[in-house]
């Protein structure tokens, strides 16, 4: 599998529910290595910008509102299939339907407040990252 790097969000709901900590700790059991972080308030504008592709959606009004609602934690992840591996760790983007164990099942109340975004795909991820961070805002181990 290849070395990947993905982008993690943890959203307004987790942080303010004070478990940063053990979802961190998820991913580098998992053997994820934080390469980047930063908290961050997000403006209006970068929310409707990081989702632009979602704005056609009936939820991107409050799912902008829901983004700027308290400060996030932002990640890169590296690993070997690290998209994929966040995601599996991640579980299904509506808790009621995550498998047991991940992260929203654990600590997502809803659709509209699912603790954590992920990137889909290494493409998005490219794109993500640096919609968020310059290179030398991201180590090498
Ligand atoms: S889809 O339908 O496959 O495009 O949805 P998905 O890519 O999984 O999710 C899109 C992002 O919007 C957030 N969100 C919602 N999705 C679906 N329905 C509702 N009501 C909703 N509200 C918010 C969802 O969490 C995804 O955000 P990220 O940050 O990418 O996980």
């Amino acid at each position: 599998m290849a070395l990947e790097r993905t982008l993690s969000i943890i959203k307004p709901d987790a942080v303010k529910k004070n478990v940063i900590g053990e979802i961190l700790a998820r991913f580098e059991k998992a053997g994820l290595k934080i390469v980047g972080a930063k908290m961050k308030q997000l403006t209006r504008e970068e929310a409707e910008g990081f989702y632009a592709v979602h704005k056609e959606r009936p939820f991107f009004k409050a799912l902008v509102e829901f983004m700027i609602s308290g400060p996030v934690m932002i990640q890169v992840l590296e690993g070997e299939g690290a998209v994929l591996k966040n995601r599996d760790l991640m579980g299904a983007t509506n808790p009621k339907e995550a498998a047991a164990g991940t992260i929203r099942a654990d600590f997502a109340d809803s659709i509209d407040a699912n603790a954590v975004h992920g990137s889909d795909s290494a493409e998005n991820a490219a794109i993500e990252i640096k919609f968020f961070f310059n290179d030398s805002d991201v180590v090498s181990h």
